[in-house]
């Protein structure tokens, strides 16, 4: 059925959503350390302004999936889209250039510098003046204002993480990829950094977060995956994925 206006079937967002030409999909997407494969052909959609948690345990290939979509890992087989657009095997450099922000885990900050020198940082790349990232910054996290001279290596966790997602922002990145955001956060922190992540998708920009924990991202994310080595187990909304999960529990203790 090529034409399914007026049908009924579909909820109106749903169609609008599987008709889109997805921001990010991976097809099929193989990928190894020398020739141990870990990623055993991964398929995923995120349509533009959503947010997709990747979730599963250590080792499952979580960050392994971040490096392929940020171009710093190869896949051996099957193929990268963004926008529509074929990037296989692009680089790093390219992939970038595009719109591909990748906040890894660890934050990537610049510990013995201040607030303002990190900020400073990314005048060279955007090509934008101090003065207009500080604005930007400060506007969406006024912590980071309070501590403009302050070693980024001596801000609390949750601070650290404003100031990587403050950056990500100064280079107006159409998709942004979080590795386990919350790792070492207090749980009230971590619901402030997924509100602002929340603010920053309506804004158009999306998201890919990765964590090991469920119950972190549910209320948060659009889609979820779950992998475990190297597949996807489960796939859904928030809702199926809880109602999946505690089947699966469920199916374990018997
Ligand atoms: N640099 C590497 N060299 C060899 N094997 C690696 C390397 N990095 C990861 N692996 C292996 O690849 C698999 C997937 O690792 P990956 O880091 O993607 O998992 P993850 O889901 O991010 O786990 P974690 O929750 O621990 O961060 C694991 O078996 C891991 O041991
Ligand atoms: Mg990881």
């Amino acid at each position: 059925m090529p034409d399914g206006n007026g049908s009924g079937h579909l909820d109106p967002r749903v169609a609008a959503d599987l008709a889109a030409t997805p921001l990010l999909e991976l097809r099929g997407v193989r990928a190894a350390y020398g020739k141990i494969e870990v990623l055993h052909g991964l398929d995923l959609k995120v349509p533009g302004g959503q947010i997709l948690a990747i979730l599963g345990p250590n080792g499952a290939g979580k960050t392994t999936t971040l490096r392929v979509i940020s171009g710093l890992m190869k896949p051996t087989a099957g193929s990268l889209l963004l926008d529509g657009h074929d990037l296989t095997g692009a680089p790093a450099e390219e992939l970038a250039r595009v719109g591909v922000c990748l906040i890894p885990e660890g934050r990537g900050i610049f510990p013995n510098l201040t607030v303002r020198e990190n900020i400073l940082m990314d005048t060279y790349g955007s090509g934008r003046k101090l003065a207009e990232l500080e604005e930007r910054a400060f506007d969406r996290f006024p912590r980071l204002g309070d501590r403009v001279s302050q070693m980024a290596g001596t801000l609390s966790g949750g601070e650290q993480q404003m100031l990587a997602l403050a950056r990500a922002l100064s280079t107006d990145p159409a998709l942004i990829l979080l590795d386990e955001l919350s790792m070492g956060l207090a749980p009230l922190v971590v619901d402030d950094l997924f509100e602002a992540v929340q603010q920053l998708a309506k804004t158009g920009v999306t998201i890919v977060v990765v964590e090991q924990f469920a119950d972190v991202v549910l209320g948060f994310a659009d889609q979820v995956v779950v992998i475990t080595q190297g597949s996807v187990r489960l796939s859904g909304t928030p809702a199926d994925i809880e109602a999946q999960l505690h089947a699966a529990y469920l199916g374990m203790s018997e």
